[in-house]
């Protein structure tokens, strides 16, 4: 459903214990996990691919939101899929023919969603519209966790919202205390957060905040 909601990003977090990373992060009321996947090719980071993904759908039922940071994003969806994803987003700067990648994702069974890059306009997504399920709004450049806030994002999600009211939007990249509400402020539904929740000390609590700041 749409109810606005945090989801943790498994990317500045601790790769040496993923299951107690993810029991705090159930235990701090996590609704969707939120999975970086980079190739060190479309992204200069290398992250991680399907052993950790079907590591984790070992150890929690939370959806999961597989952001494929990937030039090729059709050969890994079915590993992906089968590694236990339950949405996956790939980058329209990756790929020749998005609605035809969009189609052939959702052949799998999955939710779909496309995501542009700050730098990327909106009318790169028209062709492909259609065929997903959400719009991934960058508000920094893929590939690295940390970085600040750009607020193009936020001129991108108020005419997405505008034009179509029923579609989910998610916005990643620097999102923290100051940035959430002005994303949500522009019709945002889903809110990433690395950083924000990984540096804080309890989780619980920098989640509690954030979502408070989107409550309707
Ligand atoms: C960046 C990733 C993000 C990243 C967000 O390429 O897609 O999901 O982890 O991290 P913060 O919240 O630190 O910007
Ligand atoms: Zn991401």
């Amino acid at each position: 459903d749409a109810a606005p909601s945090v989801l943790p990003s498994l990317l500045i977090c601790d790769f040496g214990d993923l299951r107690t990373e993810v029991a705090r992060l159930a235990e701090a009321g996590t609704k969707v996990l939120h999975l970086d996947v980079m190739d060190g090719h479309f992204v200069p980071n290398l992250s991680y691919g399907m052993p950790i993904v079907e590591g984790l759908r070992r150890h929690t039922d939370l959806p999961l939101d597989v952001h494929l940071m990937i030039s090729d994003p059709l050969k890994y969806a079915r590993p992906m899929v089968e590694a236990g994803a339950d949405m996956l987003t790939f980058h329209v700067e990756a790929v020749e023919d998005a609605a035809h990648t969009a189609r052939e994702l959702k052949q799998l069974g999955v939710g779909v969603g496309v995501a542009l890059n700050p730098d990327t306009p909106l009318t790169e997504l028209e062709p492909c519209l259609d065929d997903v399920d959400m719009v991934l709004v960058m508000s920094v450049n893929a590939g690295f966790g940390g970085q600040s806030f750009n607020p193009v994002a936020l001129d991108k999600l108020k005419l997405l919202r505008q034009r179509h009211p029923d579609l989910l939007l998610e916005i990643d990249g620097g999102i923290n205390a100051e940035t959430i509400g002005p994303a949500r402020a522009a019709g945002c539904d889903l809110f990433v957060v690395g950083s924000g929740i990984f540096r804080a000390d309890d989780y619980g609590v920098a989640i509690a905040e954030l979502d408070g700041l989107i409550a309707a």
